[in-house]
Order: structure tokens, then sequence, then C-alpha cells
């Protein structure tokens, strides 16, 4: 079959309506037909955020991949614009894999992977498409512009892909996923002064054994005085309560050296202690703000919404604010989020213990939580989102210092590639007092556990019915909660 992103638009207004939308969130963006991946091309662009992704619109699975295209004024509301790539080129007939975007002269490039996989043979290469109105984009007439003569020698062309392009110094960069004959993980940069002409400059930095066997969706930014790369491994092994997902995510917090082209490491860390957490990408809005958006799946599991026929499939997780502080990447929900919910019950000193009745509150399905436990290390706390029946539960746990997120209880079960099902998350606690925000959205949870981590997973609920419950086994003091729903959802 031929693709071309006419025959796409066309296919995605004549089946909108079509979909069920029980789990569709309020709030995340998701694709209004078919198959979502990875966040793409995420970028501010003349007063607006715009967010391309891995999209195939045909099935609710991964198929020949196109470019979705939303955009946003708040990060919070989208609105669909036309399918931006579709794989027409034969440098590219089998997907548009993953890239990124930039603002150059006042038109919008997308710079992305061309992937062919035929007869035996795979090649990925690094190809650009250019827009004047950030809607409809035209691919270059000479693509490929990074090809198999730029990488003789460095890399192998069947895995070199996910450029993310970004201007350093007046110059362009891009840095490149790829991997070593010994399959571990390996991040190539390049540089242009025009987007078009590319060289090959160094190995930015390379994975030990542990650290997985293709990186994927590389990304490079200045923040808070360091360099940050964040990337997503393949396979990484887990190490005490990190990396337990078949895929993970990675920031390494260093220095880039720009004379030889290297990344020094000074710290690294997982991305997000949750289920569901893929592929981030940042963008740098007018406020010099670094913002991060991730796929909320995880590769290689069942998605229900496919399982059940519902039509559509993946979601992005909410855009989060970075920070780097102590060399750790900090993750903040964004002030336009706050914003657009309003409280609708704000509690005071809440104390709970093993003789008092439990906490309830109704959840409204689109909300925010926030918590502040103080003494926490005295405590031991349960937090039960969804119904008596099925439920996500958030464990606070004083003997162990563990924060644990656990879906087992949560209706349809999710499970995939891990060579055990893995139904839950802990991450360790290193505070005695902390601030919990959590963002419920129809079928989306994402935790942000203040200066920590954050955890991101998607529960389906046979009977889908939402309310907060609070237990704890010994005295506890929940300082303040509030609870607040997005204005004008359900
Ligand atoms: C990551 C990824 C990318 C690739 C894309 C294909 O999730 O595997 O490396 O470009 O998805 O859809």
């Amino acid at each position: 079959m031929l693709y071309t992103t006419e025959q796409a638009n066309k296919f995605i207004e004549e089946n909108q309506d079509k979909m069920i939308e029980t789990y569709r969130p309020k709030y995340h963006l998701t694709p209004p037909v078919g198959w979502m991946n990875d966040p793409n091309g995420f970028v501010y662009f003349k007063g607006e955020y715009h967010l391309f992704y891995q999209h195939y619109p045909y099935q609710s699975v991964w198929g020949p991949m196109h470019w979705g295209h939303a955009k946003s004024k708040d990060l919070i509301h989208w609105e669909h614009l036309p399918v931006a790539l579709a794989p027409e080129e034969n440098y590219e007939i089998d997907g548009c894999f993953s890239g990124s975007a930039i603002e150059k002269d006042g038109k919008l490039y997308l710079m992305y992977t061309g992937h062919y996989e035929r007869n035996g043979e795979r090649r990925e290469t690094q190809c650009l498409a250019y827009s004047e109105d950030g809607i409809h984009f035209k691919k270059y007439e000479k693509n490929p512009v990074i090809d198999e003569s730029h990488i003789e020698g460095v890399a192998d062309i069947a895995d070199f892909r996910d450029p993310k392009v970004f201007e350093h110094d007046n110059k362009y960069y891009c840095v490149v996923a790829s991997k070593t004959s010994d399959e571990r993980g390996r991040i190539l940069l390049f540089q242009s002064s025009d987007l078009i002409n590319w060289e090959y400059v160094s190995i930015l930095l390379e994975g030990e054994e542990q650290e997985g066997i293709m990186w994927e969706c590389p990304d490079l930014f200045q923040l808070d005085g360091k360099d940050v790369l964040i990337m997503s491994p393949i396979a990484m092994l887990p190490e005490k309560y990190a990396f337990h997902n078949r895929s993970s995510t990675i920031a390494f917090i260093g220095q880039v050296d720009w004379q030889k082209g290297e990344f020094h490491v000074e710290n690294s860390h997982e991305i997000d202690s949750g289920l569901d957490f893929y592929a981030p990408q940042t963008c740098e809005d007018d406020e010099g703000q670094r913002i991060m958006v991730a796929w909320m799946q995880m590769w290689d599991r069942n998605m229900p919404t496919n399982d059940l026929k519902h039509g559509w499939v993946g979601s992005m997780t909410l855009p989060r604010k970075l920070n780097v502080s102590e060399n750790r990447l900090i993750q903040t929900p964004i002030l336009s989020v706050e914003e657009s919910f309003v409280s609708i019950s704000n509690f005071k000193n809440i104390t709970l213990n093993e003789n008092s009745d439990s906490f309830y509150q109704i959840l409204p399905c689109a909300s925010s939580i926030k918590l502040h436990v103080e003494e926490f290390n005295k405590a031991n706390v349960t937090i039960k989102i969804g119904s008596e029946e099925e439920y996500v539960e958030i464990i606070l746990n004083n003997s162990d210092k563990l924060m644990t997120i656990d879906r087992s209880q949560s209706g349809y079960d999710i499970v995939g590639a891990e060579s055990k099902p893995l139904r839950s998350r802990s991450y360790e606690l290193l505070k005695d007092t902390y601030v919990i925000e959590i963002f419920v959205d129809v079928s989306t949870l994402e935790v942000f556990l203040d200066d920590a981590t954050t955890f991101s997973l998607n529960f389906y609920q046979k009977q889908p019915k939402l309310r907060l419950e609070m237990t704890s086994s010994s005295d506890v003091m929940i300082d303040c909660l509030d609870i607040k729903e997005l204005d004008e959802s359900c």
C-alpha cells in the first residue's frame, strides 16, 4: 500500500466518530484515530506549542509510521492538525520514524528518520521536511541529509535513528541514536551550518554493557548550568528499584566538551519510576522553560484499548517543566496545567491511624490531588485511586522507606515482555516530608513526588468509577489535601 497525508487525513475524518471513548483522557494528547507512540518535533513555534507523534492512523497497532500533529497554547488543551508526514518516498517507505523540529528563518523544519526495510536490507537515514505555516510540510527534494556516507566505520545504517536537532554557539547540531557492534547504546553527534549539509563530529556517549542493547530517542540540552542527555535504552538491566520496565528512560547529567564532542557524565538516573513512560522529548519555550513530554505506554505489552477494539491506542504524558538540582533532573507540573484546574474540596489536618475510618472522596474523571504528608517517617499510608474493586494503590511504606505504585487490582491486566509480569514499581524515599501531586485523567495516572521522581501509568477499570481512599496503619497527619477538577471537564 502507498501512503499519503491526504489519504491519512481523509481516513481520520471518516473514522474519528467511530472511536469508543470510554478510556479516552480529557487533558492528555491522544490520537483521534489509530495508534500513537513517541512524541516527535516538540517545538514552540510562533506563540504555540506544536507536538507531533509517531502515528499509524489505519489501525490501533504500530504500522508504517506517519507523523500525527497537534498544537496547544497551554499544553493542556490540544487542537488536532492534519497529519504532517506520511511514508511516501522510497528512502522512508517503511516509516517516517521519530525526530525533532527547529525553527530557521521563520520556517519550521522537521528532521526525522526515513526507515527502509525490504528484501533483507534495513536502512535508517536522516531526512528533512519544512513548512512556512507550521501545518503543511514539504519533504526536502535531496533527502536523506545524513546517510551511510557520514557514518562509515562508526555505526551501522540498520540502527541509526531519532535525530534531535538544536542550536549551539550559532551552529546546528543533532544527536542521533545508534549502537555498537556488540549491542551497546551509542549516541552520535553531527554538525551543520544550514540544516542541509551535515558532518559527523563524534561519539558523544557510549553505554556500558548493562545500559541496554540500543539507545533510542536522545535529547541534549543545557539546563541550570549543566548539560543533560536524556534517552531511552532498550533492555537496560534493573538496578535495585530502577529500570524494571523492558524499555527504560535515563538522564545523564554532566558537561559536554564541545572541542572533543564528548559528554562527561557526573550522574545518571532513571527519569520516571512508573510503568508506562518512554521516548521523552523536550522543547524550550519563549520564557526559557525546558518542557518534557513522553509516550505514556510501554513497548511489547498488551494495550487494552486495542484488545477491546476501541479504535485508538496511546497517549502523551502531561508536559512537565524540568530543572536540574544536585545533579538530578527534577520534574514539576507546569503552571498552565496548575491554572487549568479549580479546587473542589480542600481539607486540613486529616489524621489517620489504624483505628480511624478510611478517608474517602469522590473524584471527577479529570482531577488533580495534592497532599502534604508531614512527618512521613512515622507512617505507612495507602492511597487508593479507583473503585472498591478496581484500583491503583500508592503505598508510602515507612518500614522499607519505599513508595510503591501498584496496578495489579486495577481491572484489565497489562503484561508484556518482562521476564515476570510487572504490575508495580517502587522508589526509595530519601526524605521525611513530601508533597505528593497526583493527576488522574480517566485512565491515566501520574504522581509527582516533589524533588524526587514521577510515576506514570495507565489503568483500565472494567467498571470505571473514581474515588480517593486513604488509610494508614500508624498515626499520620496529612497537613493539607486539595482536590481539583479540570475546568469544563466531565
Ligand atoms: C522508540 C522508537 C524509535 C523509532 C520509533 C518508531 O519508541 O522505536 O526509535 O524511531 O519508535 O516508531
